[in-house]
C-alpha cells in the first residue's frame, strides 16, 4: 500500500491529534540556554512531541494544496517523505526514555534529516510538473507562493531542531568549540561575510573571469571588538550572505559587460542598533525595474537562464529563482528580515535585518488551523492601491487560532535541567 494511502488511514488519527497542537516557537536564547544545561532526556521529551506536532502542522497543510498540485510525482514523494518521518517518530511516542531509546531516538533523527536533504528540490520540481502539464491560473500561483514560504519555513525550523538534538548529543563533544549545537554564541557577521564573498567570487570567476571587489564600508573599521558578533546559527547567515553576493556579482558583471576594465565594488556595510544587526550589500549592477519588485521574492522568478541538466555537475550562479525566498526566510525565522530596495539604471541594495538581542529572536513558524484552508481556496488577487499588503508572509502566515497551546516542558524553558 501506497504511504500516501496508509496516511488517511492508520496514521491519520494521529496526524489528527498532532495537528491540533500549536507548535512552540524557541528563542535563540532557550536553544543557547537549553544546549548549556544538555539534557539529553529532556530533549527527548520535548521533541517527541514537538516534531510530531510540526510535522502534523505541515502535512495537513500539505492536504490542502490544489488537487492537481497533489497528483505530481513530485509532491507525491515528498508526501510519503513526511508520512515515513511522522511514523517513525512517533513510535518513541510512549517508548520508555532509558539509553536505548536515547540513542535510537538520535539514529532516527539523522535518518530522517538525511532522507529530507532533497525536499526543496523536489517540492520545487513538482511546482514546475504542474506547470509543465497544467495551465496555472493566478490563484493557484498564490495558493502555492503562500503554501511553500510555510513550507520551506516548517522545513527549516524541523531542521533547526534535529540538528541541535544531533549535535548536542549524537556525537564526540569537541570542548574546544564554542558553538552550541549549530548557534554561535559570538558568530562574527564580518568574518561569514568575508567567507561567503569568497565563495560566491570563485563561482563568479569561473562565469565571467572577474569579479567585483568586496569593499567594507568605512563604519567598520570604527568597528571594535563585539559590535558585529551575534548570537546566531552562522549558516543561515552564510546562506543569506552568498545568495546576495551571487545576486550582485551578476549583476555587476551583467551590467558592466564583459571587457569593462574595472568592476565597480559591492559595498558592505554591518551596523549593530539597540534592536537589530543590520547587514547592507550595496552594489551597481544596474538595479531592477520597479515592475518586477513583486516578482523578486516569488519562487521561480529568475531573470538566468535555467541551468540545463548538462550542468549538472556544477554550481550555479543563478537561475532557480529561489535564492531570495529561501534567504529571505531564514532572516524571517529568527524574527528578521530580509528586503531589497533599488534604483534601476543604478544599483541595488539588500539589507538583512537580525535581532540583535537572542531572547527577541523567536522562532517564526506556520500554523495549521481551520482558518488555514481558506487561504487555499480564495486568495484575495485584487490588491487594493492602498494596501499594505504586498508582504504574504507578515499579513498572512500566522494565522490566528484557537488550538491548544502545547507546553514547553521545563526543560526547555529553564536554564537549569
Ligand atoms: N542585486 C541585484 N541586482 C539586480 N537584479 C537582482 C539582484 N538581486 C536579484 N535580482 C533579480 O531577482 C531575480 C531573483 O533572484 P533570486 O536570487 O531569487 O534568483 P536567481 O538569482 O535568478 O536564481 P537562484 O535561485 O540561483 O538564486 C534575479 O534573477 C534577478 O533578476
Ligand atoms: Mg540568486
Amino acid at each position: 500500500m501506497k504511504l500516501t494511502q496508509r496516511c488517511f488511514g492508520n496514521i491519520a488519527k494521529m496526524l489528527d491529534f498532532y495537528s491540533q497542537f500549536n507548535p512552540s516557537p524557541l528563542s535563540i536564547k532557550q536553544f543557547i540556554d537549553f544546549g548549556l544545561s544538555a539534557c539529553e532526556r529532556k530533549s527527548f521529551i520535548f521533541l517527541r512531541k514537538e516534531l510530531p506536532v510540526r510535522l502534523a502542522n505541515i502535512m495537513k497543510e500539505i492536504h490542502l494544496l490544489p488537487e492537481n498540485l497533489l497528483r505530481m510525482r513530485s509532491v507525491e514523494i515528498v508526501n510519503d517523505l513526511y508520512a515515513t518521518s511522522f511514523e517513525e517518530i512517533i513510535l518513541f511516542e510512549k517508548a520508555d526514555v532509558n539509553e536505548n531509546t536515547l540513542d535510537r531516538f538520535c539514529q532516527a533523527l539523522v535518518k530522517i534529516r538525511n532522507r529530507h536533504t532533497d525536499v526543496v528540490q523536489t517540492m520545487a520540481q513538482g511546482v514546475l510538473e504542474l506547470k509543465e502539464s497544467h495551465d496555472v491560473d493566478v490563484q493557484t500561483e498564490n495558493s502555492i507562493q503562500y503554501f511553500l514560504d510555510r513550507f520551506y519555513m516548517s522545513r527549516i525550523s524541523i531542521r533547526m531542531l534535529i540538528n541541535q538534538h544531533t549535535l548536542l548529543f549524537g556525537g564526540v563533544l569537541d570542548c574546544h568549540n564554542r558553538h552550541i549545537g549549530c548557534i554561535d554564541p559570538y558568530c562574527d557577521v564580518i568574518s561569514v561575510v568575508k567567507d561567503a564573498y569568497e565563495n560566491a567570487r570563485f563561482l563568479c570567476d569561473q562565469y565571467y573571469m572577474a569579479s567585483p571587489e568586496l569593499v567594507f564600508n568605512q563604519h567598520n573599521e570604527m568597528e571594535q571588538g563585539n559590535e558585529t558578533k551575534i548570537v546566531y546559527v552562522p549558516s543561515h547567515l552564510y546562506h543569506m550572505l552568498f545568495e546576495l553576493f551571487k545576486n550582485s556579482m551578476r549583476a555587476v558583471m551583467e551590467h558592466c559587460g564583459s571587457d569593462a576594465d574595472k568592476y565597480p565594488g559591492l559595498k558592505v556595510t554591518v551596523v549593530r542598533g539597540k534592536e537589530d544587526i543590520c547587514v547592507k550589500m550595496s552594489d551597481k549592477g544596474g538595479g531592477i525595474p520597479r515592475s518586477q519588485t513583486d516578482n523578486l521574492f516569488k519562487y521561480m522568478y529568475s531573470t538566468a537562464p535555467q541551468p540545463s541538466k548538462s550542468d549538472a555537475h556544477t554550481v550555479p550562479l543563478a537561475g532557480y529563482g529561489y535564492g531570495l525566498p529561501i534567504s529571505r526566510l531564514y532572516a524571517r525565522y529568527f524574527h528578521g528580515d530580509l528586503i531589497l530596495l533599488s534604483c534601476e539604471g543604478y544599483g541595488t541594495d539588500a539589507i538583512i535585518y537580525l535581532k540583535a538581542l537572542s531572547n527577541e529572536a523567536n522562532e517564526l513558524l506556520p500554523i495549521f488551523n481551520k482558518t488555514s484552508s481558506k487561504f487555499y481556496r480564495a486568495l484575495p488577487s485584487n490588491a487594493d492601491w492602498s494596501s499594505q499588503c504586498g508582504n504574504s508572509m507578515a499579513t498572512r502566515q500566522l494565522p490566528m487560532n484557537q488550538k491548544q497551546g502545547h507546553r514547553l516542558p521545563n526543560g526547555l524553558q529553564a536554564t537549569q535541567c
